[in-house]
């Protein structure tokens, strides 16, 4: 079986290597070369990531490996091809996408993630489980992170977001891949670092994902921080349209998981009210039955009391009687 995997590896590196080959040196590459250019990444970030390009044939892939020596079975494995409806042969998983391949945290490529250069769907085709790739246990770019629990590491949903993040020299940056981001990967990252700023997109999606998130690795013991997002957009769009200064200011600005959970908590809500007020205090205790630490408890309460016009100590009872 080891031996199994290092075989399974190898070709993916391989594979990994043909798709590069395409984006840099043929003429259909070309045309993914110039995406790659619309969407501001650089030739050392091309570089950096071995982005590539998997060409429009049914058979690309299948050739390149046959030359290669590689079986048809290792292929099929590492989920590369996908066998016909008729069973007679093969073709190539990936087609005209540009291509992402994925690190394990020992720079091992366990699988890919591959971008539609249009419209068509899905967006994005990832390799599916394989006795290599499993979704929820890896994060795209962990291996080029720093080991440093000084560092807060950024997690952001997408592969564009993560990549244009280290051009611009935030290099401290992961990917979740997609939007649900698992215990196993909470995990991972607190061995390599103690504090996370959870960057999601500011849509529904990625709002849902950041409440969900920030639990899962609060509960892995990291200390969470969410930076807020302008409206509808991604990491890689704030940095393209007000610049990597105002992402950096945004990071500086990100928020305690309790102080933005407290802020979402009061959106809807007219604190004028009386109504509204204890509408608002119900959450707000719920919220922070949340924080065992004493003193930060108190910070909070303080905050909240001289908000709301009531006592801190109303506030830290509720929350006493809440938790029991
Ligand atoms: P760009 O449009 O290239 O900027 O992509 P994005 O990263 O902004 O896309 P989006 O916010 O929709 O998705 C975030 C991440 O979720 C992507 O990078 C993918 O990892 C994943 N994802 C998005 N769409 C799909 C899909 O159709 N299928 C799968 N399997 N994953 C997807
Ligand atoms: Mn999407
Ligand atoms: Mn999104
Ligand atoms: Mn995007
Ligand atoms: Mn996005």
């Amino acid at each position: 079986e080891f031996q199994e995997k290092r075989e399974y590896l190898r070709v993916n590196r391989l594979a990994a290597k043909y798709y590069n080959h395409c984006l840099l040196h043929t003429r259909e590459g070309s045309k993914a070369m110039e995406y790659i250019k619309e969407r501001g990444l650089t030739a050392e970030t091309v570089e950096k990531f071995y982005l590539g390009y998997a060409p429009p044939s049914w058979d690309g892939l299948i050739k390149f490996a046959h030359f290669e020596g590689v079986k048809i079975d290792t292929l099929e494995k590492i989920g590369l091809i996908i066998p016909r409806k008729d069973n007679k042969g093969y073709y190539d998983r990936f087609r005209n996408r540009l291509m992402f391949p994925i690190e394990d945290v020992t720079k091992n490529i366990i699988g890919f993630g591959g971008r539609a250069l249009d419209e068509s769907m899905p967006k994005y085709l990832n390799t599916p489980e394989t006795p290599l790739f499993s979704k929820g246990d890896n994060l795209y770019a962990l291996s080029m992170i720093k080991k440093d629990p000084a560092l807060d590491t950024i997690v952001v949903e997408g592969y564009m977001d993560c990549i244009t993040l280290h051009q611009y020299g935030f290099n401290q940056s992961v990917a979740s891949l997609g939007t649900a981001l698992t215990k196993n990967q909470a995990r991972l990252l607190k061995k390599y670092t103690d504090g996370v700023i959870l960057s999601y997109d500011a849509d529904e999606a990625g709002k849902a994902a950041t409440m969900r998130g920030i639990d899962i690795l609060a509960q892995e013991g990291l200390r969470v921080k969410v930076l807020n997002m302008p409206n509808g957009k991604d990491p890689d769009e704030v940095i393209k349209t007000y610049g990597p200064q105002h992402f950096q200011k945004l990071l500086t600005d990100s928020m305690d998981f309790i102080s933005y959970k407290l802020f979402l908590a009061k959106k809807d809500i007219n604190i004028q009210t009386h109504d509204g007020k204890l509408k608002f205090i119900k959450r707000a205790v719920d919220i922070l039955t949340g924080v065992d630490n004493e003193p930060e408890l108190e910070l909070y309460a303080k905050k909240l009391a001289s908000e709301l016009g009531i006592s801190v100590q109303a506030i830290k009872k509720e929350v006493q009687r809440r938790k029991l």
